[in-house]
């Protein structure tokens, strides 16, 4: 894998001066228009990001780099601009960043017409400034579970009077999310969890129901159109394991893909909120995919510590990371946040999971060095 590579060609930039978050919804964004480097032909021999003898000593981003993968971590603006040791973690330890939901439909456009761009500029210019890729989350997430608790797709698309005006909105939501930001996002979530959520039927959100799933494929062919060299993909949860959900979700592909859908790729959200990650599970999945043509990544990863066991925390992260990096298509690992006091499960599950790689206080946990010690340790 070459991508990271490219992606690195420019050194970290170690304690950068924080971004401001742009104020107004009509000041253009300065990221959304130079490239940070992903069109860029790739140098002839990449230099290793990690000069250091003991691997153990490099950032998660210089040993991703070296290894030709990406890490990533999905961030919050406030905090990028509002804590400096926060911005200083993302920029320095990732090559890739997911704006945890600054580009989403609600966050961008959360009346009709009225769009409100100031958090996802804010995300655009740091990706930028510290030559990291953006990928792109989520361009439509319909479930209906989901968009109860998280009001997620604004009330004014389900209240559209016929199918044509709500497969309008669709298509001007997705060209205006993915004509700002093109040219920092090397890859799109164009559909979150079109399944149910706990089942493994199609999910009966507002959009299947009144559209069925070709406003799917649709969604991905204008993305394609828009964006013609990101990679696209469907973005799943509680799909790491074979299953009936699994099943599914490889139906479903590859019906949107035989109806016309440019889909790349799966995203494996990989919450593991309910237990222990089943590595030879994972692998068998990441396989599947691999056997139709598909890229996968894991893309919302965090570990809840089972009883507080910082140290089985990191064996299990070491599984995830271990398993994807063991199959040659899957290509990134991206962390559902930072640090502990930082992660949506505070307010989802309530205080106390622990689930990533940094505590409280900033300080890098034994997962995250389970995490490093793993990338150092792959073939790739
Ligand atoms: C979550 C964010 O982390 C929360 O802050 C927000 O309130 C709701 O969305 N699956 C996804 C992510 O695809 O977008 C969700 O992110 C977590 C579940």
């Amino acid at each position: 894998m070459s991508d990271a590579r490219v992606h690195e060609r420019a050194p970290a930039v170690r304690r950068v001066p924080l971004v401001m978050l742009v104020a107004s919804a009509v000041i253009a964004c300065s990221a959304c228009g130079a490239s940070a480097g992903r069109r860029a032909t790739p140098p002839a021999t990449p230099a290793r990001a990690c000069a250091r003898p003991d691997p153990s000593d490099c950032s998660l981003r210089q040993l991703a780099t070296d290894h030709g993968v990406m890490i990533g971590a999905a961030v919050q603006p406030e905090y990028l601009s509002g804590s400096p040791d926060y911005a200083r973690i993302v920029g320095d330890e990732f090559n890739s960043i997911t704006p945890e939901s600054a580009f989403k439909w609600e966050s961008t456009e959360p009346a009709r017409g009225r769009f409100t761009w100031g958090a996802a500029d804010a995300v655009a210019q740091f990706a930028r400034a510290h030559h990291q890729q953006i990928r792109g989350h989520t361009l439509v997430w319909a479930n209906s579970t989901s968009a109860k608790q998280f009001t997620i797709l604004p009330d004014y698309v389900a209240a559209a009077p016929d199918a044509a005006s709500m497969q309008g909105l669709i298509d001007e939501h997705i060209t205006a999310v993915v004509t700002r930001y093109a040219k920092v996002t090397d890859r799109w979530d164009v559909v979150n969890e079109p399944l149910e959520t706990t089942g493994s039927q199609l999910d009966t959100n507002v959009l299947t129901r009144i559209l069925g799933e070709k406003w799917m494929v649709r969604a991905f062919r204008l993305t394609h159109r828009l964006d013609p060299t990101a990679k696209l993909f469907v973005n799943e949860s509680l799909a790491e394991g074979p299953g009936p959900k699994h099943q599914a979700l490889m139906a479903l592909v590859q019906r949107l893909r035989a109806a016309g859908a440019p889909i790349d790729g799966v995203g494996l959200q990989a919450h593991f909120l309910g237990g222990a990650p089943d590595r030879p599970g994972l692998e068998v999945v990441l396989r599947d995919w691999q056997s139709v043509g598909l890229r996968t990544a894991i893309t919302e990863l965090d570990i809840p510590t089972p009883n507080h066991d910082p140290v089985a925390q990191a064996t299990r992260y070491a599984d995830v990371v271990r398993a994807c990096l063991d199959v040659r298509t899957c290509n990134e690992v991206t962390l559902w946040g930072v640090t502990d006091a930082h992660t949506w499960l505070n307010d989802f599950l309530g205080p106390g999971t622990a689930p990533l790689l940094f505590d409280d206080s900033y300080q890098p946990k034994p997962a995250y060095r389970a995490v490093a010690a793993t990338i150092a340790a792959s073939h790739r």
